[in-house]
């Protein structure tokens, strides 16, 4: 069972600066929500209970979305829809808990400060980047981990001149989508598959002991690919080519792609 999710947001988002510097990328809307309020749906819709959101003191900001606010809720207590939609995030504030990660050393190194708070064998990561809409991408990993118990990782087929913007897997050769290596961004010749990894993963709690004995990267971050590499000679890991429509949030332009789809929707 899963229970927990841990959404990093510690990142400086510096493809979509100077943006970015005033309003945090997870807080731009896509239609009428933010980017950060999607996730979370995705999240609780499939039972999630307790999300960790992994922030910095720069991203201060996101924590505003959940707090009740007499003076707001007191002039909008007429408006039902905007009313019901500030309350979902009220409630959903109760099953948030914020870590700080005030220097942005990697990815790896924001869901090592989740470390003590996860209690389960296995935790769902989801990147705001990443959007999939129409259709669970969440529930998909987790229809996957309930049937092989294992960790499960969401791929999306790219085309071979995109490998190296990716994580891009390897299979092993018997078993169906169980995965034997990942390499990080790889030149077309040294790319293992077409099959690169998108922001969503159910991973075992042995992560933690990866990435806390892991090397730091060339840029001196801690990388979540290496951790999971070395996870993988010891425990399964399986990939999910997910049903939803990818839509990415990590660059201007991409951004102004996924909202423009997502408003025709
Ligand atoms: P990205 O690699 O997209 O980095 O992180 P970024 O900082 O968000 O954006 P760019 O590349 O500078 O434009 C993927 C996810 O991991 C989080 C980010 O907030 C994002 O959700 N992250 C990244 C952290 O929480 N901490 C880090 O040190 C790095």
């Amino acid at each position: 069972m899963i229970t927990q999710a841990i959404i990093p947001l510690a990142g400086l988002g510096t493809r979509m600066l100077p943006l970015t510097k005033a309003v945090p990328k997870e807080l731009w809307p896509m239609g009428s929500k933010s980017i950060l309020e999607i996730i979370l749906d995705e999240c609780f819709d499939i039972g999630i209970k307790n999300i960790i959101l992994v922030i910095s003191s720069e991203k201060e900001t996101i924590k505003e979305l959940f707090k009740f606010k007499k003076k707001i809720n007191n002039k909008i207590k007429n408006k039902a829809d905007i009313f019901a939609r500030v309350k979902k995030l009220e409630k959903y504030g109760k099953k948030i808990k914020f870590v700080y990660q005030n220097k942005p050393k990697g990815l790896g190194d924001a869901v090592l400060t989740c470390k003590n708070l996860i209690n389960k064998s296995h935790f769902l990561l989801l990147l705001p980047d990443d959007i999939i809409v129409k259709k669970n991408c969440s529930k998909e990993l987790l229809h996957i981990h309930k049937k092989r118990k294992c960790s499960v990782i969401a791929l999306r087929n790219v085309k071979k001149k995109q490998v190296s913007r990716y994580g891009i897997v390897g299979f092993e050769k018997k078993i169906r989508m169980k995965i034997s290596k990942m390499v990080e961004k790889p030149s077309i010749k040294k790319s293992l598959s077409n099959s690169a990894i998108i922001g969503r993963y159910i991973l075992s709690k042995k992560i933690f002991k990866f990435l806390s004995s892991q090397n730091k990267g060339s840029l001196g971050e801690v990388q979540i690919t290496d951790a999971i590499n070395a996870m993988i000679k010891v425990e399964k890991v399986f990939g999910c080519k997910f049903k939803g429509k990818y839509l990415d949030c990590g660059t201007i332009d991409g951004y102004i792609k996924s909202f423009k789809y997502y408003n025709s929707i």
